[in-house]
């Protein structure tokens, strides 16, 4: 019999009609990522900026030298990205729709006084880290714990990719650096008394050594070195008192009071997260001479307190899963880290948004 409206059949039509419509928006979801990486490679962010924090879709057209014939195309675009907020969209002072800038795109733009985000979005929408995506139904499969979606689909670990491809490492150095350069500019703000005090600092695993400037411009009397892979410190511009030692985090790190660990461990699977921090108890001092490991990464559960920033964090836990071995921790389980890497105390301050700042000592 057909449901009719106000029946319980027509309740259940209504329903699955709103239940297929969330349906076709998840599977669409990836155009939105894609329309990002599009608008971040246009450089829209940066024209908005110029011409005065709004313009209209014939002057970005103008500005970016959009062909006439893809105009309307390209209010698509950006009245999509307006409904997800990464610009707003406004009916200006002559009637016509005009795209400005919000707090989200403000992070896209490289002439803002924060560093620009764009470099880390286009390396996380790079096609090395979206493709591997597609092998994720055929990797659960896989009764094989230590190969990611990642090797799957390149043949390589990340970081063996890395130190094959250059254009690769370059990509993915400048994503850091631009992480490492907005992480830092809120770690000055906020005054952070994790670094205050030390006179030396390793920085494990710290790419091209955008943190450690940071730290000697907030710090001028700390001193530091930068420990990478080989190909990525051989690539690094020279910071004036910073010293780049090439070599592997799992033999040797070289000494200092102080080890900082920003976004590594969640690269590794619990097992190389202890022989990590062991090679770095083995770096530092004891507690009572000022010894302590800096770990920059997420608490899961800590810092997140709202539904967007929880999707995050869950997501970061997936990111990892598909690249690396490696995984998002809760306190539990980065307490047990701890405990098995022969470290006696920690204190975590959920300080940078969706990461903390974790003081683990020796
Ligand atoms: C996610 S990146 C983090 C870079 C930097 N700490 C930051 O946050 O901008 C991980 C870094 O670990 C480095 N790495 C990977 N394996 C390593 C190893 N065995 N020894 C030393 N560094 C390593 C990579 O080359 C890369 O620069």
């Amino acid at each position: 019999m057909p449901a009719t409206e106000g029946s319980n059949g027509g309740y259940e039509v209504k329903e699955t009609l709103k239940a297929h419509s969330i349906l076709w928006n998840h599977a669409l979801s990836f155009i939105k990522s894609m329309c990002l990486k599009c608008a971040v490679e246009l450089r829209i962010p940066d024209a908005i900026l110029s011409n005065g924090m709004a313009a209209t879709v014939s002057e970005l057209s103008a500005a970016l030298s959009i062909p006439p014939c893809k105009t309307r195309r390209l209010r698509i675009l950006l009245r999509l990205l307006s409904r997800e907020g990464v610009f707003e969209s406004h009916v200006n002072l002559s009637g016509e729709e005009a795209f400005g800038l919000t707090p989200v795109s403000r992070l896209l733009t490289s002439a803002d006084h924060r560093p620009s985000a764009s470099p880390f979005i286009l390396m996380l929408l790079d096609h090395h880290l979206v493709d591997p995506c597609q092998q994720l139904s055929r990797w659960f499969h896989l009764a094989d714990a230590a190969t990611t979606p990642f090797e799957m689909t390149h043949g390589k670990t990340f970081w063996d990719l890395a130190g094959d491809r250059p254009e690769f490492n370059d990509l993915f150095n400048k994503g850091m650096a631009s992480d490492s350069g907005f992480v830092m500019d809120v770690v000055t703000h906020i005054g952070s008394s994790a670094f205050r005090g030390i006179t030396t600092l390793v920085d494990v695993g710290g790419g091209t050594g955008k943190t450690v400037a940071a730290l000697v411009e907030a710090f001028p009397e700390l001193r530091c070195t930068v420990f990478d892979l080989p190909h990525v410190v051989n690539t690094a511009p020279k910071i004036p008192g910073v010293e780049f030692v090439g070599g592997d985090m799992f033999v040797e790190v070289p000494r200092a009071d102080a080890a900082l660990l920003k976004w590594i461990l969640h690269d590794w699977s619990d097992e190389d997260c202890v022989k990590i921090l062991q090679c770095c108890k083995g770096a530092i001092p004891t507690r009572e001479k000022g010894g302590k490991v800096i770990i920059i990464d997420i608490v899961v559960g800590a810092g997140a307190s709202t539904q967007a920033s929880v999707e995050t964090q869950l997501l970061f836990d997936l990111e990892m899963m598909i690249l690396t071995t490696g995984k998002e921790r809760d306190e539990g389980e980065w307490r047990k880290l701890f405990v098995a890497a022969g470290y006696n105390n920690y204190k975590i301050t959920p300080s940078i948004g969706l990461r903390s700042i974790i003081e683990v000592y020796p």
